[in-house]
């Protein structure tokens, strides 16, 4: 008999078909009646394949054994009750580094240039009328990352080649890494013309770029958020972007998505992206293909490929 599992959002095509090929696959996201079909399925389902999952879900299926997470970000998942129900957790690390780190340096350089408004400038003939204005560089400045770890090393190793001086902090410091750490983000921020978020999301983090931070970051400062919007205090920002309190700032992630606060739109000083940070065949692909290997281990009784519980 079939392996019943559940699936909690839409994924990629090959990765459905992949387990489709392997389980029996409920569509929770699918379901005009999710209580109903959490209900139907309880006594049978062992696996979940997708994020946000709370610890009320995970009560109301007995039989689950693992949450394989599509995405390296597992905040959408209670892991303390997860572990304490006993139910192992996988991510997807390592596979999005690369897109992650291309990405933070495009936005960064569409946001120093102006990218989005030299496209329509050219576009709306205004370049007929007279030139676009002076610009800044990347080149010889700090970025601070908040956040040195699988994806913050790929985007620390970019900058340089961009000729920027890479600063960082995190809770320790990481004694085998050439580039200065702050233990304090307020000393960093202060010392940073561009200030990158590449942390993950969850209480621990909430907030943790505040008024504060900003400040220190400055009227020259930029900051480029690509880990998850939780990071930042988002109507202070806002406020910060409106009134030249920070210089601008390039944003992947947001605090309630797909939801973006409209005062964001009106402001030039501000590029947006819709959550793209791994959003490529490519890597996309190979998240799809990590998920399915860790459910295929699990189900072999073989050793999880990248599990966090
Ligand atoms: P990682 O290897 O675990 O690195 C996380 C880094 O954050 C570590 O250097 C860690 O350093 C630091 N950190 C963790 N908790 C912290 C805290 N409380 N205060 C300060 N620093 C803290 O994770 P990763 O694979 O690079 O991914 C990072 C995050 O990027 C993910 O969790 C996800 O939220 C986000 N992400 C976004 C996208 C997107 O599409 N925009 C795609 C992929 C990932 P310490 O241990 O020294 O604190
Ligand atoms: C994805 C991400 O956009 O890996 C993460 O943590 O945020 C992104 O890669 C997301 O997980 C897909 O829903």
């Amino acid at each position: 008999m079939s392996i019943e599992i559940l699936q909690t959002h839409k994924l990629l095509d090959t990765c459905e078909k992949a387990l489709a090929e392997r389980f029996t696959v409920h569509k929770l996201h699918e379901a005009a009646d999710k209580a109903e079909l959490i209900a139907r399925v309880a006594p049978t389902v062992r696996a979940i394949a997708g994020g946000a999952v709370d610890d009320a879900l995970m009560a109301k299926l007995p039989k689950l054994e693992i949450i394989a997470n599509f995405g390296v970000g597992y905040d959408s998942i209670d892991t303390n009750a997860a572990r304490a129900r006993n139910i192992r957790v996988t991510n997807t690390p390592n596979v999005l580094n690369d897109a992650m780190a291309e990405i933070t340096i495009g936005l960064m350089i569409a946001l120093a240039r102006r990218l989005p408004q030299t496209d329509q400038f050219v576009r709306q003939g205004k370049w007929l009328k007279g030139n676009f204005p002076l610009l800044s560089e990347l080149n010889g400045k700090t970025v601070g990352i908040l956040g040195l770890g699988r994806i913050g090393k790929e985007v620390a190793a970019r900058a340089q080649a961009m000729k920027m001086r890479v600063v960082y902090h995190g809770r320790k410091r990481q004694p085998d890494e050439p580039h200065i750490y702050y233990d304090n983000l307020v000393d960093m921020a202060r010392d940073a013309d561009w200030l990158v978020l590449i942390a993950p999301g969850g209480k621990a983090t909430e907030k943790i770029v505040n008024r504060e931070v900003l400040t220190a970051l400055g009227p020259q400062g930029f900051l480029v958020n690509v880990g998850r919007g939780t990071l930042v205090d988002e109507p202070v920002l806002v406020e910060m972007l409106q009134s030249g309190g920070i210089a601008g700032a390039a944003l992947d992630v947001f605090e309630k998505e797909p939801q973006v606060p409209e005062a964001l739109f009106a402001l030039d000083n501000v590029v947006l992206s819709p959550h793209q940070g791994s959003a490529t065949h490519q890597t996309r692909n190979k998240m799809g293909a990590l998920v399915v290997a860790n459910l295929d281990a699990h189900f072999a009784g073989e050793p999880l490929l990248s599990a966090v519980v």
